[in-house]
């Protein structure tokens, strides 16, 4: 939640600064500013309430002056509601020192009380102006060392924090600190950039350095300077970014989700890309760590939302072909119990960003109790695989429509991989049982193509018809379940509509009264060739509903006429083996929902009350 630009360098900061924060408008668009230290050395400074668009066209009706160190921030509200005066930047030191923050400082009540005993006032409600004030009280102390001053606050500080903060009497350097929230360094040949994520600018350098928990980073035109939070140099390694500027670009579609949702075969067949050889499975990541696949004796999936259900499809392959039992549980759920894990437990948390705090701090937590840990993530240089003992990458490229789309199939697809890795290590499958099962995902791709080039135009017809739909309903069994939570978080998420997922086997044991002449509701039907006695039970729970006049949309396999007596609609996925039919029956989920929340009129990448990185607890 918030996104955060720094640029220093030779060029004029406005604009390189608005569009790192276009590309980070997902993580929240409550309010935006920018702080810039003009040619004249002055501060200029501008911040609006509304998304980024109302902050660039006051920008361009009343231009700030052009100045080369600037720093820039997208909001999602935590403390004091989406105001101009709530928005970031923060001033302080007589409007020469201007910060932004994403995280929560937990203590800032005492500090803020603490401050305005001292006299100093206040003009937001934010918790970041505590910073700012506290920052430019120890300034003036120490007489002027930005660094050393930014350093002593920090450590003042509770709770999560990105801070970034510049001075005008330091043109030409802006200082970042982290704990617990991202920052990545952006370095360029005579100019340096952060950002929350390398999104932010990723079009003028792919060259990135991660900066570790509790670390300070001082950047200049020449130089980038990370310490400790006691000051003592910190050795950083860079990395290349995979990502190309134009990966997160909407190109010529009208949304990003619209976008990603017709990636979503490109998610899987990258996410696949390098790992399979001959027919077997190999994660040069995970190369050395056979004895502890070996030596688990359970694992433990921690994820939220989308991720989570990612999770729940992972369980069904880790289980049935690695022979591992595997709980999946929310991550906040999961840290504030107390849970029974060790070292022979192994706890994969699914992040999309790898920044969810919740997420976060259940990995944190895990290895404290000495469990060991794997992070399925897809993006580099996140806080949450720097935390973990392995990292699986999905490589669906930047996801920027807050709903995750095609990161779900790439997390599905890298949790079928490491399952397959798994059960080569243990000996749970035969080497010809693992090379059908590769064979099977390696087809993914052009099925998932065959729905979006067959399906999507009449599912999106079908949407359009269904915009005044009060409450949708979804069933499924098997990985068919886990889908049909996915598809109503997608509904719920982006059209407002009330809608659930259940297991259909549930439904005689209360859902079914939720039932009345024309609710709609989506089946998730199996394949009769690969689970008949599934799919019998499955046929039997649409007899069930559309006896009591429900509007069932059947999602079935081509071929498959035993669901057309009893649905109204019947949407067609090729023909797949039944872990891989999750890969396909997901994606005219997301394309109803897309569909329903356009045909309603509504913004699909930035859904009201949300942001896509959800980095408070
Ligand atoms: C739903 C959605 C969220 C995320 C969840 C976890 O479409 O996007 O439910 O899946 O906030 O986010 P990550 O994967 O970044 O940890």
């Amino acid at each position: 939640m918030c996104g955060i630009v720094g640029y220093v360098g030779p060029r004029q900061s406005q604009g390189i600064l608005l569009s790192g924060l276009s590309r980070l408008e997902y993580r929240g668009y409550d309010s935006a500013g920018i702080a810039v230290i003009d040619g004249d050395g002055d501060l200029g400074m501008r911040k609006r309430a509304g998304k980024l668009a109302i902050l660039r066209d006051d920008l361009a009706d009343h231009p700030l002056a052009d100045g080369t160190t600037g720093i820039g921030h997208t909001r999602w509200a935590t403390h004091g509601g989406p105001t101009d005066a709530n928005a970031h930047p923060h001033l302080a030191d007589d409007d020469k020192l201007a910060v932004i923050h994403n995280g929560i400082v937990e203590n800032y009540a005492a500090l803020k009380a603490e401050l305005v005993g001292e006299g100093y006032e206040f003009r937001s409600e934010t918790d970041t102006e505590v910073a700012a004030v506290l920052l430019g009280r120890e300034y003036r102390a120490n007489g002027g060392d930005l660094v050393a001053a930014f350093r002593t606050t920090v450590n003042k500080l509770e709770g999560a924090f990105t801070l970034l903060a510049l001075h005008t009497d330091h043109p030409g350097l802006v200082v970042g600190a982290r704990r617990n929230s991202p920052l990545v360094i952006g370095l360029g040949e005579g100019e340096n950039f952060l950002g929350s994520d390398v999104a932010a600018f990723v079009e003028h350098t792919r060259k990135a350095l991660a900066i570790g928990q509790d670390e300070i980073v001082a950047i200049r035109p020449d130089s980038v300077e990370v310490t400790d939070f006691s000051g003592a140099p910190v050795e950083v390694e860079p990395f290349d970014v995979t990502w190309d500027a134009s990966a997160a670009e909407k190109g010529g579609w009208s949304s990003f989700m619209a976008k990603e949702v017709s990636e979503e075969p490109d998610a899987v067949a990258n996410t696949l890309r390098g790992r399979i050889r001959d027919g077997a499975v190999s994660i040069p990541e995970l190369d050395g760590l056979d004895d502890l696949f070996r030596d688990i004796s359970r694992v433990v999936v921690i994820a939220a939302g989308t991720a989570a259900y990612a999770g729940m499809v992972g369980k069904y392959a880790i289980e049935a072909w690695a022979r591992v039992p595997v709980d999946v549980e929310l991550a906040h759920e999961f840290h504030y119990r107390d849970p029974v894990i060790g070292p022979d437990t192994l706890v994969m948390s699914i992040s999309q960003s790898g920044e969810t705090m919740d997420t976060l701090m259940a990995v944190k937590f895990a290895r404290e109790r000495g469990a060991r840990t794997l992070s399925i993530c897809n993006t580099q240089g996140a806080t949450i695989p720097r935390e973990s003992d392995a990292i699986v990458y999905t490589h669906a490229g930047p996801e920027v429509a807050v709903a995750s789309t095609k990161a779900f199939v790439a997390q599905i697809t890298a949790q079928y991989l490491l399952a397959l890795h798994i059960a080569a290590i243990r000996g749970t499958l035969s080497a010809t049982e693992i090379a059908q099962h590769v064979l099977e995902l390696e087809a993914v791709p052009e099925r998932i193509q065959h729905i979006l080039d067959t399906e999507q135009a009449r599912i999106e017809q079908l949407a359009h018809w269904m915009a005044d739909t009060r409450s949708v309903l979804f069933l499924g069994r098997h990985v068919g379940y886990p889908i049909a939570l996915e598809g109503a978080l997608k509904l719920k998420e982006i059209s407002y509509i009330h809608a659930e997922g259940f297991a259909a086997g549930e439904l005689k044991h209360g859902p079914i009264a939720l039932i009345e002449p024309g609710q709609p509701v989506f089946v998730i039907v199996p394949s009769p060739r690969e689970s008949a006695l599934l799919h019998s039970k499955v046929v039997s729970n649409i007899r069930e509903i559309h006896a009591r006049g429900a509007r069932v949309i059947a999602i079935a396999e081509e071929g498959d006429a035993s669901v057309l007596p009893i649905s109204d609609e019947v949407l067609r996925i090729p023909l797949s083996g039944p872990m891989s039919q999750a890969l396909l029956a997901v994606v005219p989920l997301h394309i109803f929902a897309m569909g329903l929340a356009t045909a309603k009129g509504l913004d699909v990448d930035q859904p009201r009350n949300l942001a896509k990185s959800v980095t408070v607890e």
